[in-house]
């Protein structure tokens, strides 16, 4: 009814990750949580979701390698709450009890689900309504370790830990993820009652359920069928399992934008990848940061590409790396870089650009038709429009102490094996002759020859071996 529609609002929703957890299993220095999955910490995946529900608070229990966690993640609108020791999950929430008001949904995730949705979040917390207690379930054909959600006549009575289950709960497949919604209220009054007389010797958060059944609280649950949603990372192997998974669904979606991967399974994104039409992308590439490929693009084999905007027509072909970290790279339309390219923070190419084999650009403009195809160094430079870079040719940008530009106008050619003494300004339409050092300005329209004069002399004897 639309009236229902019209009711109090839904209640504000209040976040609490659990991030304190040793992780013994990954067999590491670093916290578990803190292990990345599709190039960000576990728990940035569980932030930018919790984020995307804008909840009112968020506040992560750390615990194990507190320090580090907090410094990882610390900024805006989180808060944190220590567990020292680690008594269990029902501990763990219990420590996020001060920092949470009474009126709200406190919405409890794991940070190490990396890759439940928010949709499924908002359904739980749909489900809750500020006066149901709302368990996210799954049905597993192996619940191995899992707590199981004990039914009676469809109604959940309670969760029950593996360790501590009969052989006959230990047939029920539903199990619980990890993830629930509770009215922040009565969640209080629960973790008060909490005790640790059970398999492990842990204050379990799974024991609210019996206390809410037994407050005559309704006890829902909702269940999802995308195992990967819930899935936890505790092994190395199964952050790699995981990482696989994601990845393949990041194909499957660019794949579905129209994108053509020559393999979906050989694909990595480590951040986010916005492809026009038509982008054609070879095996084994690496896209990390933020990455935009526009219409027609192509990505040959072997491509490490970061922070970059290619665009339209552009092509990269094997063995390219491209970083452009903080600076940014661009690459214009219907160049062409590679194979075996290196383009660093700030490199700007333009229209029609070439940028050859073992050619590395560094916080560098090349405009339109301008070419470096073999065996070069171009950093800290402007170059104009049609200039050609000889090969085995280097910018001298550095003097030992500070950077200096180079500045190379419209259709220059500097010839092979030439260098260019910063700062320094070729001329216009200047011509370099091939193995130069130039250490001042060149002018426009002449020809610079800047080495040995070549000598010859005639009738020359080698020296004979004296016996
Ligand atoms: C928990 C659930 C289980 C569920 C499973 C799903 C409990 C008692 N059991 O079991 O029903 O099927 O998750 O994966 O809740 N943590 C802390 N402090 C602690 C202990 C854990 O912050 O003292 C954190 C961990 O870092 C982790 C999360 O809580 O992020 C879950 O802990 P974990 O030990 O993995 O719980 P499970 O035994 O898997
Ligand atoms: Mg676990």
């Amino acid at each position: 009814m639309a009236t229902d529609n019209l009711a109090s609002p839904p209640p504000p929703v209040d976040v609490v990750i659990m991030a304190a957890g040793k992780g013994t299993r990954m067999m590491s220095s670093l916290p578990k949580v803190l292990h990345r999955l599709a190039g960000l910490p576990l728990i940035s995946h569980v932030l930018h979701t919790a984020r995307s529900l804008q909840a009112r608070n968020t506040v992560v229990i750390t615990g194990h390698g507190a320090d580090a966690v907090e410094a990882a993640i610390g900024g805006s609108g989180l808060q944190f709450a220590r567990q020292m020791p680690q008594l269990g999950t029902g501990h763990a929430v219990q420590q996020a009890v001060p920092l949470l008001a009474g009126d709200g949904v406190v919405l409890v995730l794991s940070g190490d689900v990396p890759l439940i949705h928010a949709d499924t979040l908002r359904a739980l917390v749909a489900a809750c309504a500020g006066q149901r207690l709302a368990l996210l379930t799954i049905q597993l054909n192996d619940p191995t370790g899992y707590g199981r959600v004990v039914r009676q006549s469809d109604a959940v009575r309670a969760i029950v830990e593996h360790k501590d289950a009969s052989d006959a709960q230990r047939t029920i497949t539903e199990v619980y993820s990890g993830i629930m919604a509770a009215p922040a209220h009565a969640l209080k009054g629960w973790l008060a009652r909490l005790h640790s007389r059970n398999a492990q010797g842990e204050f379990y958060l799974t024991d609210v359920v019996g206390m809410a059944v037994a407050d005559g609280m309704d006890v829902v649950a909702h269940t999802i069928a995308d195992a990967l949603q819930v899935a936890g990372v505790n092994s190395p192997a199964q952050l790699a399992e995981l990482e696989r998974a994601h990845q393949l669904r990041t194909a499957q979606a660019l794949m579905e934008r129209g994108v053509r991967l020559q393999d979906p399974a050989r694909l990595d994104v480590r951040g986010t990848l916005e492809c026009g039409s038509d982008v054609e992308i070879d095996v084994n590439c690496v896209f990390e940061g933020r990455v935009q490929l526009g219409d027609g693009v192509k990505i040959g084999p072997n491509c490490v590409i970061a922070d970059c905007a290619i665009e339209r027509g552009a092509v990269i072909q094997a063995f390219t790396h491209i970083d452009g970290e903080k600076a940014g790279v661009t690459v214009g339309e219907n160049a062409r870089v590679g194979p075996f390219a290196r383009l660093r923070p700030g490199a700007r190419l333009g229209p029609e650009v070439h940028i050859g084999n073992f050619v590395e650009v560094k916080n560098a403009t090349l405009a339109a038709g301008s070419k470096a195809n073999h065996l070069a160094y171009v950093g800290d430079a402007s170059v104009g429009e049609r200039v050609n870079f000889g090969a085995g040719s280097i910018t001298a940008n550095y003097d030992g102490v500070n950077k200096h530009r180079t500045v190379i106008e419209a259709d220059v050619q500097v010839g092979s094996n030439c260098v260019l003494v910063a700062p320094v300004t070729l001329g216009a339409g200047s011509t370099i002759g091939g193995g130069s050092t130039i250490t001042k300005d060149t002018p426009a329209g002449a020809l610079t020859v800047a080495r040995g004069k070549q000598v010859s002399v005639a009738g020359w004897k080698r020296p004979a071996k004296q016996s």
